[in-house]
């Protein structure tokens, strides 16, 4: 049997096993199976055990263990390394290699959503709200797509180490706001909750610009919610996940999973 599992913390919540074990069956893939497991920072060289000696044939991680299970790996893949996160760990001639496939999710996301006939967003200028664990994945990916970044977040110190990965971001102070944007991000987990709201004015951005959060449960988060009553474009983070899942199955299974309506749904 091959195992393969979602490691974080907390972990309840992963809808990761089921969008894996339906394109397993779906795929045909025998013997094969996907879990999620809560652990802590000290299991992570269990993990690393496993996968070296094949006990565990891939393995997804999520919050918060993104970064600090890099030095472990065997080998990062310049995703990776550059993000200084990793999503997604498979074995090849017996080294352990970490990748990051959250910045393919949402970059992805971004072509379908807005680049049907345009290869860029080099005329773009992009707000990114947050600093967190996923934010460095979606700066490499708006790196790639071209546009002036613009990052701010609630903690200075956290958008300051973002800048000493990425020097091309600009660095707006909490509560600030950019030079106009086409394209606001939100990165932070604020809006899990329901009833929270980003405590950011965007009263003024009414011009069908693009609001995308990261979010996808609930569908659509206040940050959304009022983006759309003004008149904007809104996307949420559910493709996103769908596609950064498609590009760690096919690093195991070597197979593309097509993102159809019914895994769609499966996360509704
Ligand atoms: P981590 O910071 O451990 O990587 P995360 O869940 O990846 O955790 O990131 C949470 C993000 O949401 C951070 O950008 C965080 O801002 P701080 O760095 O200031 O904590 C942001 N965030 C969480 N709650 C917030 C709130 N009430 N208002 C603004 N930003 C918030």
């Amino acid at each position: 049997m091959k195992k393969y599992l979602v490691i974080g913390n907390p972990i309840d919540h992963s809808l990761s096993p089921k969008i894996h074990n339906y394109w397993f069956e779906k795929y045909k893939i025998e013997n094969s199976i996907y879990e999620k497991e809560k652990i802590e920072q000290k299991d992570l060289p269990t993990i690393y055990e496993k996968l070296k000696n094949g006990e565990l044939a891939g393995v997804n991680v999520t919050l918060p263990f993104k970064k600090s299970i890099l030095p472990i790996l065997d080998i990062l893949e310049t995703s990776a390394t550059e993000t200084q996160s990793v999503n997604t760990i498979f074995k090849e001639n017996d080294k352990v290699i970490g990748t990051n496939t959250d910045w393919e999710g949402f970059h992805r996301s971004i072509e379908k959503t807005l680049l049907p006939n345009k290869k860029n967003l080099d005329d773009k200028n992009i707000f990114i709200i947050g600093a967190g664990g996923v934010t460095s994945s979606i700066v490499y990916a708006l790196k790639k797509l071209g546009g002036k970044i613009f990052v701010s977040n609630r903690t200075q110190k956290k958008v300051e180490e973002l800048k000493n990965l990425f020097p091309e971001i600009n660095v707006i102070k909490w509560g600030n706001k950019p030079p106009r944007c086409e394209i606001v991000v939100n990165t932070t987990s604020v809006g899990l909750n329901s009833a929270d709201k980003i405590d950011l004015d965007f009263s003024d951005y009414n011009n069908n610009e693009l609001f995308f959060d990261l979010i996808y449960s609930p569908k659509e988060t206040n940050f959304l919610k009022e983006a759309k009553l003004r008149g904007n474009k809104i996307i949420n983070g559910k493709m996103m996940f769908l596609y950064q899942a498609a590009f760690a199955f096919s690093y195991w299974t070597r197979i593309k999973p097509e993102i159809d309506d019914e895994v769609i749904e499966l996360l509704d």
